[in-house]
C-alpha cells in the first residue's frame, strides 16, 4: 500500500501550481478516486482516517463519506510547517489541494500530492474515541454521534439510502402515488395498544373529569392522541381513490421488546392497492423485495463487498455449526434468483409440530396446537432449516391477527400474509383487507375497539367499497438483511429502544 510517490520531480512545479490550487472547488473523494484525470489540480475536504509518517514523507488517508475508500494524500514534510503537520491526527477535518498523481502503490488508482493543507477542525488524539482499529458495535452504539465516521456505519448508511431510493423508484415506475400519512393519530391501527401518548397536558396536574379521570377533551387536539403504529388505515383511504399508493415513514411502538429485531421508532413502507387480492399482494411483495435487493447489489458494490468481508471475519469467531452456509453476497443473490415458497399457516404448523426441534423440545416455545402464534424461532426454522428459501405464510388464525384483515370462508382464518427471511424472520406483514361493512363492523365490536375512533375508516366500506390489499415492510429489517448486521440498533442512525433515546 505504501507508495513511493514521485513528488521529488513534482516539487519543482510547486510554486506555479499553488496559485492554481488556491481557488479550486471541492471534488468528492469518490470522484477523485474513480473519474478525475491524472495530473489535474483538485481540492478535497474530509476527515483524517490515518496519518503515517517517516522522515521524508507523510501519508494521510482522507475520507469524506462519498465512498468507503480513502484518498491517499502524500505530503512532503519539508514543504510545510511542522507545527501544522503535528496537529493532523485521526478525526481531524481538513481541506487539501494538490495534484492528482497516478498511484505508485497497489489498491488505488490515484493519490494526491499535497500543495496546500488546511486544518478545519482538530481532533485531540487523547480524547477522540475513534482510533484506527476495530471497535465493538456495542461501544460504537454509545458514541452514535461519531459512528458514521467508521467504515462499517458509513457503508450501512449509504446502503440504507440506496434501499430507500430503490423503494421509491420501484413504486414510482409502477405508477404508485406516495402518500404522506399522519404521525399523530387518534386511532390504533394494529389494535395492539402499544402506543406512545402525545399530549400537552401538565403531567403533574392534568385536568380531571367528574369521574376523576384525565380529561383529554382539554388536551391539545381535544381528545386522546398517540404516535402512529402504522400508516395503513390512512393509506387505505387514499388507495380507495388513487388505486395504487404507498406510504413510507416513521412508526412507533411502545412494546417492551428488547430484541435484535425491534425498535420503538422504525420506518415502515406500506403499499396499499385497490382491486388486489391476497395473491396479487404476495406477488407484489416478492417482486418488490427482489427488485430492491438487486438494486443494492448493482449500486452498492464496494459497500456490500466491504460488509461481506466484515461478516466473513465475524463468522470466523463462531463455532462451525453456527456459521452461515452462504456469504452475505451469496445470500442476496439467492433471494433475487429463487422463488419464495408459499404455504398456509396450517401447513406450517404441521411442519413445525413434527419437526425435530419441537419433538426434542429445542424450541423455546413448543408448538402444541393450531392457533399458536409463531415466534421468530419458528419462522427461522421454516426458512433456514426446512425450506432453505424465503417463505410466504398465509391464512393465519383470525385470533392472532389484526381486526382489518379479510375473514376467510372457513370462519377461522383471515387472508393474512407474512414474508419470512433468513436471519430475520418476519420482514413483511400484510393482508387482504375486510371490505365488507357488516363483517368489519361486527369484528370491531367483537374486539371492543372504540368505533368512534374509526368512523371514517368504516365509511369507506359504505361508499364504493372494493376488494383491496396491502402490506408493511419493516425498513430496518430489510437494511439488516442486506447489510448482514445482527442487531437492528446498528442499521438506523439513532436507535430508540426501551431505556434509550440519546442523541
Ligand atoms: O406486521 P406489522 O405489525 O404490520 C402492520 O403494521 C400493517 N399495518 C402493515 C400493512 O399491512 N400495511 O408490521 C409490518 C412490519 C413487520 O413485518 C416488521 O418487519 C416491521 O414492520 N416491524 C418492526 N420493525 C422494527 N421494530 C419493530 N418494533 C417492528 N414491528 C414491526
Ligand atoms: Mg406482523
Amino acid at each position: 500500500m505504501e507508495s513511493g510517490s514521485n513528488f521529488g520531480s513534482f516539487a519543482g512545479n510547486l510554486m506555479s501550481k499553488s496559485i492554481v490550487v488556491s481557488h479550486l472547488k471541492r471534488t468528492k473523494i469518490n470522484t477523485a478516486l474513480t473519474e478525475t484525470p491524472v495530473g489535474l489540480a483538485i481540492c478535497v475536504k474530509g476527515w483524517v482516517r490515518t496519518k503515517r509518517e517517516s522522515k521524508n514523507v507523510v501519508f494521510i488517508n482522507l475520507n469524506d463519506g462519498s465512498t468507503i475508500d480513502n484518498l491517499q494524500i502524500v505530503v512532503n514534510p519539508a514543504q510545510f510547517d511542522s507545527s501544522i503537520l503535528d496537529t493532523i491526527s485521526t478525526g481531524a477535518s481538513m481541506s487539501i489541494s494538490g495534484k492528482l498523481n497516478e498511484s505508485q502503490g497497489a489498491g488505488q488508482r490515484v493519490e494526491l500530492i499535497a500543495e496546500k493543507l488546511e486544518i478545519l477542525g482538530v481532533a485531540d488524539p487523547e480524547k477522540f474515541p475513534l482510533q484506527p482499529k476495530r471497535h465493538s458495535l456495542e461501544f460504537l452504539r454509545e458514541i452514535a454521534h461519531l459512528r458514521p465516521r467508521t467504515n462499517t456505519f458509513a457503508a450501512i448508511l449509504r446502503v440504507r439510502h440506496n434501499l430507500a431510493y430503490a423503494i421509491h423508484k420501484f413504486f414510482n415506475d409502477k405508477g404508485f402515488v406516495y402518500i404522506h400519512t399522519p404521525i399523530i393519530t387518534g386511532s390504533d391501527a394494529e389494535g395492539a395498544g402499544e402506543m406512545f401518548r402525545v399530549t400537552t397536558l401538565n403531567p403533574t396536574n392534568p385536568p380531571k373529569t367528574d369521574k376523576g379521570e384525565v380529561d383529554y377533551t382539554k388536551d391539545f387536539f381535544g381528545k386522546e392522541t398517540n404516535l402512529t403504529v402504522s400508516g395503513q388505515l390512512e393509506g387505505e383511504l387514499a388507495a380507495l381513490a388513487l388505486t395504487e399508493i404507498y406510504t413510507f415513514g416513521p412508526t412507533f411502538r411502545a412494546e417492551n421488546s428488547n430484541t435484535s429485531r425491534h425498535l420503538a421508532e422504525f420506518w415502515m413502507m406500506e403499499p396499499e392497492m385497490a382491486f388486489y387480492d391476497i395473491t396479487d399482494n404476495m406477488d407484489l411483495a416478492e417482486e418488490m423485495l427482489k427488485y430492491i435487493i438487486k438494486y443494492a447489489l448493482q449500486n452498492c458494490t464496494p459497500d456490500l463487498e466491504f460488509l461481506n468481508k466484515r461478516l466473513l471475519e465475524e463468522e470466523k469467531n463462531k463455532k462451525q455449526e453456527e456459521r452461515s452456509e452462504m456469504s452475505l453476497l451469496e445470500r442476496l443473490a439467492f433471494i433475487v434468483d429463487n422463488d419464495f415458497v408459499r404455504l398456509t399457516y396450517t401447513e406450517a404448523i404441521d411442519i413445525l409440530r413434527n419437526s425435530k426441534s419441537n419433538q426434542k423440545k429445542k424450541f423455546q416455545f413448543l408448538i402444541e396446537e393450531w392457533g399458536a402464534d409463531l415466534q421468530s424461532e419458528h419462522e427461522r426454522y421454516l426458512v433456514e432449516k426446512h425450506f432453505k428459501k424465503p417463505v410466504i405464510l398465509k391464512d393465519y388464525p383470525a385470533t392472532i391477527k389484526a381486526f382489518y384483515m379479510r375473514q376467510n370462508d372457513d370462519g377461522k382464518t383471515v387472508a393474512a400474509m407474512d414474508v419470512l427471511f433468513p436471519g430475520i424472520g418476519e420482514i413483511i406483514g400484510g393482508s387482504q383487507r375486510e371490505e365488507r361493512y357488516d363483517k368489519l363492523y361486527d369484528k370491531i365490536r367483537e374486539l371492543g375497539i372504540d368505533e368512534d375512533t374509526l368512523w371514517w375508516y368504516l365509511e369507506t366500506r359504505k361508499f364504493g367499497t372494493v376488494p383491496h390489499s396491502g402490506f408493511g415492510l419493516g425498513f430496518e429489517r430489510l437494511v439488516q438483511f442486506v447489510t448482514g448486521m445482527g442487531n437492528i440498533r446498528d442499521v438506523i442512525p439513532f436507535p430508540r429502544t426501551p431505556g434509550s433515546a440519546d442523541f
